[in-house]
């Protein structure tokens, strides 16, 4: 897909090794596919999938100092996780060097590894490009991208379900953000499904 923004292109590919380059295409095509199955913005959707890892290459200590000069507030949970600081700081990277202002843009590159309550559908748009871009290769990655083309909700909460399990199982601090969509996610499906209350809850609660 030939991208109708050439000159990040060539930023994105100056800024990351030639598999994050080609990611970044692969999630790029990606996100405008997805877009035009749910009716998001197929340009924002371009431009989000694009440069949601710019800063992917970048050393974690310069990644840590551009987030305590920011005016974004870090968790000891963040600072914990600094596998997760290039999205807040691609998001840095687009509003401060780029002068991109579009919020819904610059939002979903800065919640494309935590996802967060309230989540745009651009932003879950391009959260799911990135797990299920071309070059995607894990055990059920058919089933989620079979799911993120039919219920983009459902497909989060499958992959939330799977990323914070496995974060727990390795005693790994959660982020605020992913528990708050977490939380968002399930209690939706749970109303939709007519049990708010999650009976299985209410039976291991009165069990304790
Ligand atoms: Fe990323
Ligand atoms: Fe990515």
């Amino acid at each position: 897909m030939k991208t109708h923004y050439p000159e990040y292109e060539a930023l994105i590919r100056e800024r990351l090794t030639p598999k994050r380059y080609r990611h970044s295409l692969n999630v790029m095509e990606r996100a405008v596919e997805l877009a035009g199955i749910f009716g998001a913005d197929p340009c924002k959707a371009e431009l989000a999938g694009l440069l949601h890892d710019a800063e992917k290459s970048t050393d974690p200590k310069i990644l840590l100092q551009s987030l305590e000069k920011s005016d974004i507030l870090l968790s000891d949970a963040d600072r914990a996780s600094p596998q997760l600081w290039h999205a807040p700081c691609g998001y840095l990277f687009a509003r401060d060097r780029l002068g991109i202002q579009d919020a819904d843009v610059l939002n979903a590159i800065r919640y494309h590894t935590t996802g967060r309550a309230g989540m745009s559908l651009l932003e879950k748009v391009v959260y799911l490009a990135d797990l299920t871009s071309a070059d995607r290769d894990f055990s059920d990655i058919r089933k989620v991208r079979k799911l993120s083309e039919q219920d983009l909700d459902a497909a989060l909460l499958y992959s939330l379900q799977f990323i914070l399990g496995d974060l727990v199982a390795q005693g790994q601090p959660l982020q605020q953000d992913s528990l708050a969509c977490y939380n968002q996610l399930a209690l939706k499906k749970a109303f939709r499904a007519g049990d708010p209350g999650g009976k299985a809850n209410v039976r291991a609660g009165a069990e304790r």
